[in-house]
């Protein structure tokens, strides 16, 4: 083919094929190039993501207002939110509080329960309407209805469920409902759809109606050790309590489905060694992605005999040649905020990790604790494929919000850059 072309074109002659083939390259690189920038150009012109991070702390001064019951909407940052529209208890200050996100367009209510008995302390649950389909009420009636399932009432006591959907233009958001009552929209389950869900503005929400000084982050999917809260939370008043920038780094497993089950998903670190030798679970991810969630001295970890009060086992764990890793942790409540221009599906679990590092927060690692996933079946593919594809519509949003997360970094912390990945 390419013969044929140059013989017609140059009568076989050598400098003509290569300026040809020069031409080619040359308008292949030109069209990338512009394709690029305008990619580029539209992420930052997405009004969905037009937020400008600069209010990045929490001010909890606030807070006392927020913990009073209330059946009013909040605005914040385009969106409506409903706080505490589940109320539980009053935790007492020195508890940790699991923030978790989530949407009604993926909204698994058997791994919710399941979360709630095994975590049994407070949570702090923040939940995203899915365009205009799901009214605060049915959703308040659809988590009481499967929260009364649960016969431990320890597992519901101290459950807090919020909830936000998009302010529709310059309506209120009383309005915004009133719309949605008198014209249901269809449903858009589309790639696009989720490819906007507001992760981190979800996952600030649920993070600032905690009413406790200790939190954990965590996806619904994701199940703790045995009596992990009750553990850790003894630790944090130890080393957090000292040292209000220290930040308690707990591993991060998955163990086969069935294995959890046989367990009634409570699994100590004993279980854990017993289940990783017989390769029934693993380091989350391990295999494919260690630097993401691997941390050194696994063997050791496991192999010390389980306490009933655990301790620091590593306090000088390092983030600097290690931008990919992302740590679980329990933290501070006043810890930043996530970064609301990174999307779904790209770097916004991570950035909260690349930003605590430049504000000083120090990585120690506990002894015996664990969160864990179920090992991902065959059955799960289709949602990889729409996941897949939703990661590479973001992918420029990323980019660009990595370009203005380096000049804040810089901006807000410019002595930490030597040590830390960004
Ligand atoms: C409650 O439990 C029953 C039996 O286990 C189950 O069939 C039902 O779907 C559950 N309800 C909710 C709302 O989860
Ligand atoms: C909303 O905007 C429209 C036009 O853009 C205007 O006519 C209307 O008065 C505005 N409503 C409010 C409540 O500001
Ligand atoms: C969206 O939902 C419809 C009906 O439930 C289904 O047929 C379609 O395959 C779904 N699309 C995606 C992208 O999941
Ligand atoms: C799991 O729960 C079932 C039913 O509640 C109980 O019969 C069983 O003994 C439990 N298994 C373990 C290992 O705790
Ligand atoms: C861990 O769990 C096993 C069974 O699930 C139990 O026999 C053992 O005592 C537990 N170990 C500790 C240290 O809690």
């Amino acid at each position: 083919m390419l013969y044929l072309i140059t013989r017609i074109l140059c009568n076989g002659r050598k400098s003509c094929i290569v300026k040809i083939l020069l031409s080619i390259f040359l308008i292949y690189i030109s069209l990338a190039i512009a394709t690029k920038g305008r990619k580029i150009h539209e992420a930052f012109t997405d009004p969905l993501f037009n937020y400008k991070s600069e209010d990045v702390t929490f001010n909890y001064d606030a807070l006392s207002t927020t913990s009073e019951f209330t059946s009013e909407y909040t605005e914040y940052h385009g969106y409506c939110v409903r706080p505490f529209l589940i109320r539980g208890d009053e935790p007492e200050s020195n508890r940790i509080t699991l923030a978790l996100h989530g949407s009604t367009s993926a909204l698994d209510l058997e791994y919710i329960t399941l979360l709630m008995s095994n975590w049994r302390a407070p949570i702090s649950f923040a939940i995203y309407l899915h365009e205009l389909e799901n009214n605060p009420a049915s959703v308040k009636d659809m988590f009481l209805s499967a929260m009364a399932n649960l016969t431990d009432p320890e597992a519901t006591r101290l459950v807090n469920v919020h909830v936000l959907f998009a302010k529709y233009r310059n309506l209120s958001c009383e309005d915004t409902v009133a719309l949605r009552d008198a014209n249901l929209p269809e449903y858009d389950n589309s790639t696009a759809y989720f490819a906007r869900y507001p992760i981190n503005v979800v996952r600030n929400v649920a993070r600032t109606y905690i009413l406790t000084q200790y939190q954990a982050m965590a996806d619904i999917d994701f199940l703790f050790s045995e009596r992990f809260e009750e553990k850790m939370r003894r630790i944090a008043d130890q080393v957090i309590s000292v040292n209000p920038k220290a930040a308690l780094v707990y591993r991060i497993f998955e163990i086969d489905e069935n294995e959890i089950e046989i367990r009634n998903a409570t699994i100590n670190k004993t279980d854990l060694r017993e289940l990783v030798h017989a390769d029934r679970a693993r380091t989350f991810h391990g295999k494919n992605w260690w630097p993401g969630h691997g941390i050194p001295e696994l063997q050791k970890w496991l192999e010390e005999p389980e306490k009933e009060y655990p301790g620091i086992f590593n306090s000088k764990l390092s983030q600097k040649r290690r931008r990919f890793w992302e740590p679980q942790v329990i933290v501070n409540r006043n810890i930043p905020k996530f970064d609301e221009t990174f999307p779904y599906r790209h770097g916004n679990n991570i950035e909260l990790r690349w930003e605590m590092c430049r504000a000083g927060y120090e990585l120690q690692l506990v002894e015996d604790l664990f969160v864990y996933h179920r090992i991902v079946t065959e059955s799960h593919r289709d949602v990889q494929t729409v996941k897949d594809s939703i990661t590479v519509d973001n992918y420029y949003r990323y980019r660009r919000a990595v370009i203005e997360f380096k000049q804040r970094m810089a901006r807000m912390y410019p002595r930490t850059r030597q040590l830390c990945p960004i």
